[in-house]
């Protein structure tokens, strides 16, 4: 089950958190991996630790934002490993911030990573991919890192949200488009609830502002009150449902979104 054998996956935002176990867990499934971020030397890091696992993995720099980035990138991943299958548009930056608080110039910069970067991410990589689906039984992959904050409003978060519905809905279109189009390429959507990752921290950090406490701990406590399953997610927790994405298994499953929330948006 959940086998990746002979399949080239690239993931953004994979120096860390979500996207550096999904690299992990899909080189532990047998896939030849390209780790990609703007964080250079942490990427390397989580290249050369799979490596030292025994897995497959380059390290690409990639801006997700910047077309030159991604074309250098993807040259890099198919030049190296010779095909691309499948693409993760996980790299993601959150906004604490309520409509009123909030600028022009932090919506610009939140919008360019997370809506503007999975839009360049998924035309850019798609001459690659549907090559790759040709020679593939069931064809190439695209997973997009969502939110349940793309699934319903959020008290706090409306720009985050916003752009997490939009990748919810552009996730829809592209399954559809591809599909109408005959390209063999499976399009679904991610919707974790809160992970414990660094942007798990900010979140924490801004629900602890908006206490009016700083108080982590307390905001901790308050965000696994509300979690139907009592815990806060793991990276592996979803690394583990992206490789299910990406695999064979999930061969009849596109336009789709998996949740992954421990419960939150069952309530
Ligand atoms: P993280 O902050 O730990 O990691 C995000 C990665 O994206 C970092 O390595 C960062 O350097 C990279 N990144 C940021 N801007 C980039 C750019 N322009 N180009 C390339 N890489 C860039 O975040 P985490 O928690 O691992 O999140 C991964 C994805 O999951 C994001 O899309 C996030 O919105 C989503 N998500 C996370 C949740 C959480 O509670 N942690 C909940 C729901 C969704």
């Amino acid at each position: 089950m959940n086998r990746l054998d002979g399949k080239v996956a690239l993931i953004t935002g994979a120096a860390r958190g979500i996207g550096a176990a999904t690299a992990r867990l899909m080189a532990e499934a047998g896939a030849q991996v390209a780790v990609a971020d703007v964080l250079d030397e942490r990427g390397r890091e989580t290249a050369r630790a799979i490596e030292g696992a025994g897995g497959a993995a380059i390290y690409v720099h990639l801006d997700v934002t910047a077309e030159a980035s991604w074309q250098a990138a993807l040259a890099a991943v198919t030049g190296r490993f010779g095909k691309l299958d499948v693409l993760v548009n996980n790299a993601g930056l959150f906004l604490g911030k309520d409509i009123e608080s909030v600028s022009l110039a932090e919506w610009e910069r939140l919008s360019a990573v997370n809506l503007t970067g999975v839009f360049l991410g998924t035309k850019l990589a798609l001459p690659a991919l549907r090559a790759a689906a040709q020679h593939s039984a069931h064809g190439s992959v695209i997973v997009n890192l969502a939110s349940t904050a793309g699934l319903v409003g959020s008290t706090q978060d409306p720009l985050y949200s916003m752009t997490k519905g939009g990748v919810t809905l552009f996730t829809k279109s592209a399954a559809l488009e591809f599909a109408r189009k005959g390209y063999r390429i499976r399009v679904n959507s991610m919707h974790p609830g809160t992970i414990d990752t660094d942007m798990g921290d900010q979140v924490l950090a801004s629900r602890a502002r908006n206490l009016g406490t700083n108080d982590i701990e307390a905001a901790r406590r308050q965000v696994v009150e509300r979690l139907p399953i009592g815990r806060m997610g793991t990276p592996d927790d979803i690394a583990k449902g992206i490789v299910f994405l990406a695999s064979d298994d999930a061969a009849f499953m596109t336009g789709a979104g998996l949740v992954l929330d421990g419960g939150i948006t069952a309530q």
